[in-house]
């Protein structure tokens, strides 16, 4: 995968009411930002300064205010109509009541935390006291990285990768190294070549191994055995991070860290329901070794407490009422024709201007613009956006801003006919810069 350095021009804008609201792709201005507030006698903290947004994120935004028709390929989201709304509505008379709307355990409710263990949330079980219960997978990333992450240490992350899980181990003061991926995830000849380079070892290995964010990707079982292996050697921890695990639509499973390494205390598993049920729920888990629980749930009751207690009794309920493996069917049949009609509809209409990475599941493809380079994926945005459709630039997914010439498509929210006419709003604006 080629990559180029990006150039970024931020603009958060001010609406009516005078809130700053994101007004573009680019990230939040707060490089050199301290400065400005010790001038107005604020004592910003060090790490306060060039603190990393999500780009990923801010589309939401951007995307809200847009009024004209825009085919959305930029948010991870799971379709509109593959979240068991109904089935969610129907559950909540029954699971909620008024101990839903009080504090909860800070490590999990009760109830969810036996489903996870009894093996309701995925095909692999785990124990309850292996288990502690997140406000998302984000938070799960932001628990491994403060257990894990003093200032100036190395973390190894793939290239491109989730900049968000990226972003939270700077916050801490890491230092990156990225990465390149393949066909089969992470190259692990160049990892154990860069890391040699560095002098150093690394301290957290951040994968995804599954249909990875944003490439599709999956790591092999071959480099999966090889990654165990270098972090027992390095003394490192592998930040395990799979939300795409159980949307394979294509082939089968490969095992994951924990069953080629179980009890292993060097595997740190973050998982959500957000992609195979709803990401508004803001409900995953963090699933590592069991000493490490008291200081996840010292570090939690430092954050927030408990997670949303409501929440967790309506998943409760959906995974013991035997729910999740018949949406997790209905999931796989529609990503896949999804990922087909966009494949299909990129070899239509783009031809051989692109290649696409191809996913066994998940909801990612990643598409590399061939040619001269003299089109970059923002000027693309840019342009797409305004003929109605939308994407993630490449730049975003790295956190030192290469794949200038990449988007990663979200093939999972749009039906396969918007699909289509996604892709042929794309093909029009390419015509369109390529005619500059
Ligand atoms: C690889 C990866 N990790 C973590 C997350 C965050 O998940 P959640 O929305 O549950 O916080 C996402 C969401 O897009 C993701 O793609």
């Amino acid at each position: 995968m080629s990559s180029s350095r990006r150039n970024t021009s931020r603009c958060p804008v001010t609406d009516p009411r005078g809130t700053t609201t994101i007004g573009s792709l680019d990230p939040l201005p707060t490089q050199g930002i301290r400065g400005g507030f010790a001038e107005n006698g604020l004592p910003l903290a060090r790490l306060a300064d060039g603190l990393v947004g999500s780009v990923i994120d801010s589309s939401t935004s951007l995307l809200a205010g847009i009024e004209h028709d825009v085919v959305r390929f930029a948010m991870g989201a799971p379709a509109p109509e593959a979240i068991p709304v109904q089935a969610l509505r129907e559950l909540a008379g029954g699971a909620l009541d008024a101990g839903s709307f009080t504090y909860g355990a800070s490590e999990g409710e009760p109830g969810l935390l036996a489903a996870i263990a009894d093996g309701y949330a995925d095909t692999r079980g785990t124990s309850a006291e292996r288990v502690v219960i997140t406000s998302g997978g984000m938070q799960g990333l932001d628990l491994a990285c403060k257990l894990f992450i003093d200032p100036g240490d190395l973390v190894v992350v793939e290239s491109p990768t989730y900049t968000n899980g990226s972003a939270t181990a700077l916050s801490y003061g890491a230092e990156l190294l990225e990465i390149p991926i393949d066909d089969s995830g992470m190259v692990i000849d160049e990892l154990v070549e860069q890391v040699a380079a560095s002098g150093r070892t690394p301290k957290l290995i951040y994968t995804i191994c599954n249909f990875q964010n944003p490439s599709g990707v999956t790591l092999s079982a071959e480099r999966r055995q090889r990654l165990l292996e270098l972090a027992h050697r390095w003394g490192a921890v592998i930040l395990d991070d799979d939300p795409y695990g159980l949307l394979r639509f294509v082939g089968d499973d490969l095992p994951g860290f924990a069953e080629l390494s179980p009890g292993d205390p060097h595997v740190f598993s973050v998982r959500t329901f957000s992609k195979v049920l709803a990401p508004g729920l803001r409900v995953g888990w963090v699933d590592a070794d069991h000493r490490l629980r008291p200081l996840l749930i010292s570090a939690k009751q430092a954050m927030d407490t408990c997670t949303n207690v409501p929440n967790q009794h309506l998943i409760d309920g959906f995974l013991r009422g035997g729910g999740l493996q018949e949406h997790l069917t209905g999931l796989r049949d529609t990503y896949r024709l999804r990922r087909d009609a966009l494949l299909r509809s990129l070899a239509a209409h783009l031809g051989d201007r692109v290649r696409s990475t191809v996913p066994e599941g998940g909801m990612f493809c990643w598409v590399t613009l061939l040619g001269d380079g003299a089109v970059s994926a923002h000027e693309l945005f840019e342009v797409a956006l305004g003929r109605g459709v939308a994407f993630i630039p490449g730049p975003a997914l790295s956190p030192s801003g290469r794949f200038g010439d990449a988007l990663r498509i979200c093939y999972a929210t749009e039906d396969p006919g918007r699909i289509d006419v996604g892709v042929r709003r794309l093909a029009a604006a390419l015509d369109e810069l390529e005619a500059r």
